[in-house]
């Protein structure tokens, strides 16, 4: 029992949140292999076109975060938290630029 509750502790840290900001880097990977198909299909090009429309739906950081949490789920990608801050990350970066 003492042990488990030792393991418990010892993993507790990888549970608390991470840091807010994600690796745009990795984001940009992310959404080339995973979301480009639909919007592509919808914009042209590279589908960036749905992110810079004049009447885009996300309007803020939180917005944007559950977009594409959305569209995670939606599609199946099957992405982990961390790689949805990626994601966010890159597309704030590139297209959005809402203040952290
Ligand atoms: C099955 C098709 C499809 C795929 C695949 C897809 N999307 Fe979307 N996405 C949509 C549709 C449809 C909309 C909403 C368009 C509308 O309502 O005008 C959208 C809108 C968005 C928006 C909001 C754009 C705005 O208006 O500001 C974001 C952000 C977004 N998608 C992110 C993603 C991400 C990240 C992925 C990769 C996991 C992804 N999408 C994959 C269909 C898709």
């Amino acid at each position: 029992m003492r042990r488990l509750l030792l393991l418990f502790l010892a993993l507790l840290p990888m549970s608390a949140p991470a840091a807010p900001a994600g690796n745009p880097k990795i984001g940009q990977q992310l959404v080339e292999k995973s979301c480009i198909k639909c919007h592509a299909a919808m914009y042209g090009g590279n589908g960036s076109g749905i992110y810079t429309r004049s009447n885009r739906m996300v309007h803020n950081l939180k917005q944007l975060a559950a977009r594409v949490a959305l569209c995670n789920a939606n599609t199946n990608t099957g992405w982990f938290p961390d790689e949805e801050r990626d994601v966010v990350a890159f597309l704030n970066q590139q297209y959005y630029h809402f203040k952290q």
